[in-house]
């Protein structure tokens, strides 16, 4: 059995433990989406806009970096090393917040784990924006281990007398988790103040660090709203298994063991489409769906999966008319640039 519910002002207490830089407006909107709710006539639907958490076009990666950054600083880095794929929505993040705090940023781009990559994946959104950063670009190709060429890329940095500090793939280790542990306290306190409860908080997840951090917050404040991340890598045994062993690792970081079940964290497959960084049929139809009842901007990659794992759960009648569900939106909208071809070819103008 697991222990007590805690208060947000407690785990908030031990959050402060840990150094932390501002980065990030919160806290976030809430936002009814009735448009949306009646026209797929199910429970009623809200959105938590983590997309507007402020910075270079904001995202969750943002929450992760105020401690990751936090530690960089603290420890005396003068330059930071990170990657992902050439479209990554934390690359951005990161270049930004190393710019707005005066730090270098070296960012890795990782080709080939997208196939078939466009002229505007490579020049488009979250790869324009980087390059605004003044980021200092590296390139290397997709291996499928995520960090190897950053902590490479770190040691040939500190030969060369630097001293720099790694943030990992997706900022998603136990550190950067305390960004969403915070995310949950937020939610918790909003709810609080509009007297409102949630059935679920339904997002996408890939190298896990959000749905990690949001699991060990949401175990220790209400355990009885459900978390739901929805796999985008086509992986979900790896990314189930990777939110799980993070989710150990945060809730150790913060003395909330007794309070989280990894067993129970809940990662579904069915909405990443073929692969990672490819649209399905659900995922075109959640963008337009979100854009036309809502003007929500959700992304082919990550929110637009996301979107449609949630109306998956609303069409499948899992939850009831009565209950309210809130969607996530983790961002990832400037994708939405580098996806524009194919977009504009599967919607043609009306
Ligand atoms: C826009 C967006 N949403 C969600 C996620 C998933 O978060 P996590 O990697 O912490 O699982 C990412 C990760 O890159 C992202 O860029």
């Amino acid at each position: 059995m697991s222990a007590a519910s805690i208060d947000p002002e407690d785990l908030l207490a031990r959050l402060d433990r840990f150094p932390r830089v501002a980065l990030c407006q919160v806290p976030t909107p809430i936002e009814a989406m009735p448009r949306l709710t009646a026209r797929l006539n199910g429970p009623a639907l809200f959105v938590k806009r983590d997309d507007l958490t402020g910075l270079a076009f904001g995202g969750n990666k943002l929450r992760k970096l105020e401690y990751l950054l936090g530690e960089a600083i603290a420890r005396g880095a003068d330059c930071v090393v990170t990657g992902g794929v050439p479209q990554s929505n934390h690359v951005r993040q990161t270049a930004a917040a190393c710019a707005k705090l005066g730090l270098d940023c070296h960012a890795m781009a990782m080709a080939g784990r997208v196939r078939k990559a466009s002229e505007a994946y490579i020049t488009s959104g979250n790869v324009l924006i980087t390059h605004l950063t003044g980021a200092t670009l590296h390139e290397a190709t997709w291996s499928g281990e995520r960090n190897a060429e950053l902590h490479a890329l770190a040691e040939r940095l500190a030969e060369a007398g630097r001293t720099p500090y790694v943030v990992p793939y997706g900022g998603s280790n136990a550190l950067g988790a305390l960004g969403a542990v915070h995310c949950a306290v937020e939610l918790m306190q909003q709810l609080r103040a509009k007297e409102m409860d949630i059935a679920a908080m339904v997002h996408c997840s890939g190298s896990g660090g959000t749905q990690a951090g949001l699991a060990v917050g949401l175990a220790a404040l209400a355990p009885e709203i459900k978390l739901i991340g929805f796999d985008i890598d086509a992986e979900p045994d790896r990314v189930a298994a990777d939110v799980r062993r993070i989710a150990q690792e945060t809730a150790a970081l913060l003395g909330l063991d007794g309070h989280l079940d990894a067993n129970t964290i809940d990662v579904r497959a069915g909405y990443a489409g073929p692969a990672y960084g490819v649209m399905a049929r659900e995922t075109l139809e959640a963008i337009q769906l979100g854009a036309t009842s809502e003007a929500l901007m959700t992304d082919p990659v990550y929110s637009g999966k996301g979107l449609a794992g949630l109306i998956g759960l609303v069409r499948a009648g899992v939850f009831s008319k009565s209950d309210r569900l809130l969607f996530l939106h983790t961002s990832g909208t400037p994708g939405l640039f580098a996806y524009a071809p194919e977009l504009i070819s599967m919607v043609p103008p009306g």
